[in-house]
């Protein structure tokens, strides 16, 4: 059976206007999120192909958008994909970079796919960033171990999952509180809609066991709380969780966590920079895995099993579930 997709597009799913509510101030968990990965982004040696999984309406692109020589957004929202290249098309034009594709920079794609089934040919990301999407894959080993599939030796991994055992929820459970178990090793849902909080351990025994392995694990936004956001302020909390980080990540204190991992290399392997130039050279066939492609505007058509894939305002749509 077909895992089930949580798609935003098909429930009218606002998701930048999470970030722009008026009410609910998230600039701390915003500026926490987006410090960290510039610091495990300086990790990362080869940079000609990035992607970025679930990337929404790329709220994250001003971390990544400089270091990288071919950046690819990947998505299942094309509403979402189509916010994040206005926004960088916009911002490409203040910087009078050449224009490319549908008027962007030249490396930057927009590609509408299913997370379970990735458009790439295996092992050809030099690294893959992926932020608040493991919370709504229903079957993560599978997520991982096709995310793994497409990284190259040596190529790093930044994944962040939602923490069910972070110190607020342990309180609720000393208090009969949680309805979330933070001791179990297992997922658990929250509500009715997809959405999965993860164990530490659980997290570290998927990643190693497709093949990567854990170099840090970064606990963020720390003090995500109505009341610490009101008493002490945005610029307040990034300075504690900054102090007190290490200790923090060590225990696994917070909501959110940031796993740096590595994809392991066999001897055999190539580890020079890839020779990849063109998106054409790193896409496959979803549904048939093969690499015979056409790539015939406005679509791409696979030689193979006959699939096409259509190309709209220049966001390839390679969805299928
Ligand atoms: C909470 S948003 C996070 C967006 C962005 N990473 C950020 O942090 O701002 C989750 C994103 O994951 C995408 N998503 C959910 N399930 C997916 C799947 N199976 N394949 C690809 N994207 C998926 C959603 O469309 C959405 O844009
Ligand atoms: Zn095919």
């Amino acid at each position: 059976m077909n895992n089930e997709i949580s798609d935003y597009d098909k429930y009218g799913y606002d998701y930048e206007a999470y970030w722009e509510n008026p009410k609910v101030n998230r600039s701390y968990e915003n500026q926490a999120e987006k410090s960290v990965i510039k610091k495990l982004l300086k990790k990362v040696k080869n940079r000609n192909w990035f992607c970025d999984l679930g990337a929404g309406f790329g709220r994250l692109f001003d971390t990544y958008g400089d270091d990288f020589f071919n950046i690819i957004l990947v998505d299942y929202s094309v509403e979402n994909l189509k916010k994040a290249q206005e926004k960088i098309n916009e911002a490409n034009k203040l910087t009078n970079l050449p224009a490319g594709e549908a008027g962007l920079q030249a490396n930057t794609y927009f590609v509408a796919a299913n997370a379970y089934h990735l458009p790439f040919k295996p092992e050809v990301l030099d690294c893959l960033l992926s932020v608040r999407m493991m919370h709504h894959m229903e079957d993560p080993t599978a997520t991982v171990g096709e995310i793994s599939r497409v990284i190259r030796p040596e190529g790093k991994l930044i994944l962040e999952y939602a923490n069910k055992r972070h110190f607020f929820e342990v309180i609720r459970a000393l208090f009969k509180k949680s309805k979330m178990s933070p001791f179990s090793l297992e997922p658990t849902k929250r509500g009715d809609d997809l959405f999965y909080n993860f164990h530490p351990k659980y997290i570290k025994k998927l990643i190693q066991d497709s093949g990567l392995k854990i170099i840090q694990s970064v606990s963020v936004s720390n003090f995500r709380h109505k009341v610490f956001k009101k008493v002490l302020g945005t610029k307040i909390m990034l300075f504690i969780d900054k102090i007190f980080r290490p200790i923090f990540s060590l225990i696994k204190f917070g909501p959110s966590i940031f796993v740096l991992a590595e994809k392991k290399t066999a001897e055999k392997d190539d580890i020079s920079i890839s020779q990849y130039l063109n998106i054409s050279d790193v896409l496959l066939c979803p549904k048939c895995g093969s690499d015979d492609l056409m790539i015939l505007k406005p679509e791409i058509r696979c030689k193979k099993c006959e699939r096409t894939y259509p190309i709209i305002d220049g966001v390839y749509d390679f969805r299928i579930e």
